[in-house]
């Protein structure tokens, strides 16, 4: 049966785990060629640099074949129905690997498509993301359990991801949004439902200083996430006070280190001098897409026996 990952909670707590434990093997250089002959499509909505990349290496460099679909190219749900473009590819490649504006889109190319489908962003979740993040944890700390993370700025995507991740994984979570940003409490129910399985807390608050006290680990997305252009100045308004910068890392703990998804605009959402310092983690986690999602695709790709 296919394997589709268009939420973090597709996979179990221990699925998570184990992605990560592999793909820190892969990254010493392990298991290689693992997909000869096997075939992915890349069927991008929207811009990307790490997410492109890190997923062509990856295919490459376990012997598949990549293949990137521009927005032009293909017009999802415009040139063609969203199902005909699922039922199509499925005759040519073994993974769609699909990043879109509605996650919708996402659940109906899942739902059409004979071969599995890997969130690679939509509006709801940044999965992949998440997986690389917590890699970079893991390999940091030497462990997840214990960790506590601060988010600081928008309830969105990689947000939700995170504090999914973290729930399942054990991870102390406190997301700060200003009021109207929030993660939905839907999501937020979900993570501390998770959390309360694996005994760690998920909190949101709207103070970022109470947020990152004593953290490990201080994170941060954009403001203004693609799509939401039109809004950018508005939003630069309102989180003006969610910046992470030196001020705000000083509440945390003495080993804290800084994260960021990327694209990050330097001098909003981070100041340039914690992006490029000496705690920021932000190349780590870039590189560590291209672990992960080695693992991911070996996972999917390649049948149990
Ligand atoms: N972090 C991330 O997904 O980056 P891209 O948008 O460049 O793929
Ligand atoms: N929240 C951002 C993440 C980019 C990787 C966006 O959706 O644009």
């Amino acid at each position: 049966m296919k394997r589709d990952i268009l939420s973090i909670i597709d996979l179990s707590p221990d699925d998570a785990g184990q992605l990560i434990e592999q793909a820190l093997v892969m990254k010493q250089g392990g298991m290689r060629c693992l997909l000869p002959r096997r075939s992915v499509a890349l069927l991008f909505e929207k811009p990307s640099l790490r997410t492109r990349v890190s997923f062509e290496i990856a295919v490459t460099q376990l012997g598949g074949y990549c293949l990137y679909l521009s927005p032009q190219e293909v017009g999802l749900g415009q040139r063609e129905p969203v199902p005909d473009v699922a039922r199509v590819l499925s005759r040519y490649v073994d993974c769609i690997v699909a990043r879109v504006y509605s996650h919708e889109t996402l659940a109906v190319l899942a739902e059409s498509a004979s071969v599995a489908v890997i969130n690679a962003l939509s509006d709801l979740e940044h999965p992949c993301q998440a997986l690389a993040d917590f890699l970079t944890i893991r390999e940091r700390k030497g462990t997840l359990k214990g960790v506590r993370m601060a988010y600081v700025g928008d309830g969105n995507n990689v947000a939700r991801s995170l504090s999914l991740l973290a729930g399942m994984l054990g991870v102390d979570f406190a997301i700060a949004s200003p009021r109207g940003y929030q993660l939905d409490e839907a999501s937020v129910a979900k993570a501390q439902r998770l959390a309360a399985t694996a005994g760690s807390t998920v909190m949101v608050t709207e103070d970022p200083v109470s947020a990152v006290a004593g953290a490990d680990v201080v994170y941060t997305d954009t403001w203004t996430s693609m799509g939401q252009e039109s809004e950018a100045a508005a939003r630069r308004e309102v989180f003006a006070t969610f910046q992470v910068n030196d001020a705000l890392m000083a509440h945390a703990g003495a080993d804290v280190f800084f994260m960021h998804c990327m694209p990050a605009h330097h001098g909003e959402e981070v100041t340039t001098e914690l992006l490029n310092g000496p705690t920021s983690a932000v190349f780590d986690q870039a590189e560590n897409r291209l672990h992960i999602q080695k693992a991911i695709l070996a996972k999917i790709l390649i049948p149990a026996d």
